[in-house]
């Protein structure tokens, strides 16, 4: 329908432009991806089930914002072209279509915003199209501004969509980056872009901080797959083998666990433990992964990421196919036959830097992972060439660069931990981080 998508991006949250393309779109608003799958995830899309109803935001620009000049905000637009119609007799337009459950803030695209974002806009322009920038850039200038003011610092995953990962954020990276620089910031409150056991995890190592979050419902299908009673039931049956637990858990889970691991040290740790068997939880096929490498027994959970268990040892059969030369990186969430088709197999972070390894050459690299790393990661080496099959993950984008703002400008939401949980959780946490590497 001549939507001017950009291919070279996945898109968490799509802008429609044109005038009368909200109409002809109708009840695809807010269904994910359904209208448009092949545009965001070519081969491996599947059906927006999980979607949340927020991810989509549609807007129809007038051409001038299509153009790159700045305009007042859409609001405004609106109600100046209800007054000339009524001028003219004729029946107002429908308002602007904006597609989100929260935060939704109106900001003009003026002069002085233009100005003062033209910088960070020419950091991001191979990743962001010139024509959401008018969309982002009022947000943009607005959050960094409050940062500022709140003495706050915003940690972005490395699957937060690149309008937050490149223009906002103060740190990105994996979950284990994320923990390790929140224990080390020195910021009075720390936003993170994630989902709610980043930021649980961010107050357990820094209980005097406010945490905040964009979204409350940002969850995690892993985390949601146990609770501490499971964990409790598992203890007595092998009271004597330590719980080693993902940190992709409630705090209520670390709680009742050892220690903590992310896909960044998994196996280090679980090597480091010098127990004969160790109980793994609760994402069964990283402990799948874990036990191919080393020779520590594992007793696995039946959880899965929502994300990554739908990729098949198919999929990268059909790509490795089309291009022998492809380099293969995989998530250890992924199911084993995807891992065994892997080049490399690692955490977000892991990832980044093997893309950097290969970067020199004239490989083309396939990510088996959230949409959003392949964005992210062309920001570092706009050189290398992704193919961009992926999967969505819907809690991570549940952040938006207006529900930042909201979180900065009303200090919401706040993640706190009941005293009795945190001691123990984040003792767990401690020791994963006493026991990993110290990162730059
Ligand atoms: P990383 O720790 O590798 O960033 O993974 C977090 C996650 O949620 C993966 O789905
Ligand atoms: Fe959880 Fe999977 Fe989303 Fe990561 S990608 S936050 S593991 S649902």
């Amino acid at each position: 329908m001549g939507v001017p998508f950009s291919p070279a991006r996945n898109y968490g949250r799509i802008v429609v432009t044109g005038v009368g393309v909200a109409d002809t779109i109708g009840d695809g608003v807010g269904t994910g991806c359904a209208f448009a799958p092949s545009v965001i995830v070519p081969a491996m899309h599947a059906p927006a089930r999980t979607m949340p109803a927020n991810h989509l935001l549609i807007e129809l620009l007038p051409p001038s914002v299509l153009n790159g000049s700045p305009t007042p905000g859409p609001a405004a637009q609106t109600a100046a072209s209800a007054a000339g119609n009524k001028e003219r007799g004729e029946a107002a337009p429908r308002p602007a279509i904006i597609q989100d459950t929260m935060g939704v803030i109106d900001l003009p695209y003026t002069r002085s915003v233009a100005e003062e974002t033209d910088p960070v806009f020419r950091r991001v322009e191979h990743v962001i199209p010139r024509v959401e920038w008018p969309l982002h850039a009022p947000y943009v200038a607005a959050i960094n501004r409050l940062k500022r003011e709140r003495n706050a610092v915003i940690l972005a995953h490395n699957y937060q969509v690149p309008e937050i990962f490149h223009t906002v954020a103060d740190i990105v990276g994996d979950s284990l980056a994320l923990a390790m620089q929140a224990a080390k910031t020195d910021a009075d409150v720390i936003v993170l872009c994630g989902v709610h056991f980043m930021a649980e995890t961010a107050k357990l190592v820094n209980p005097a901080k406010t945490v905040l979050v964009p979204d409350l419902k940002a969850g995690c299908s892993l985390a949601e797959s146990i609770t501490a009673a499971d964990v409790r039931l598992l203890r007595e049956r092998y009271p004597k083998t330590p719980i080693v637990t993902y940190v992709n858990t409630s705090a209520e889970v670390k709680a009742e666990s050892d220690v903590c691991v992310t896909s960044g040290n998994a196996v280090q740790i679980v090597e480091a433990l010098g127990a004969p068997r160790v109980i793994f939880l609760p994402d069964e096929y990283l402990a799948n992964y874990v036990a191919s490498k080393t020779r520590v027994e594992i007793i696995a959970w039946k959880g899965h990421c929502e994300v990554h268990e739908r990729f098949t040892g198919n999929d990268v059969r059909r790509f490795r196919e089309d291009d022998p030369s492809l380099v293969v990186l995989a998530h250890p969430e992924c199911p084993p036959d995807v891992l065994a088709e892997a080049d490399y197999v690692g955490s977000t972070q892991g990832m980044t830097e093997y893309v950097g390894k290969v970067a020199s050459g004239e490989a083309r690299v396939l990510l088996l992972t959230e949409c959003s790393m392949a964005d992210n990661v062309s920001g570092r080496y706009p050189g290398v060439e992704f193919v961009r099959p992926c999967n969505l993950c819907p809690h991570m984008k549940r952040n938006t660069l207006p529900k930042v703002l909201h979180s900065l400008e009303a200090m919401e939401y706040e993640v706190t931990v009941a005293p009795e949980i945190a001691q123990r959780a984040r003792r767990a946490v401690d020791r994963m981080l006493a026991f990993s590497q110290p990162r730059d």
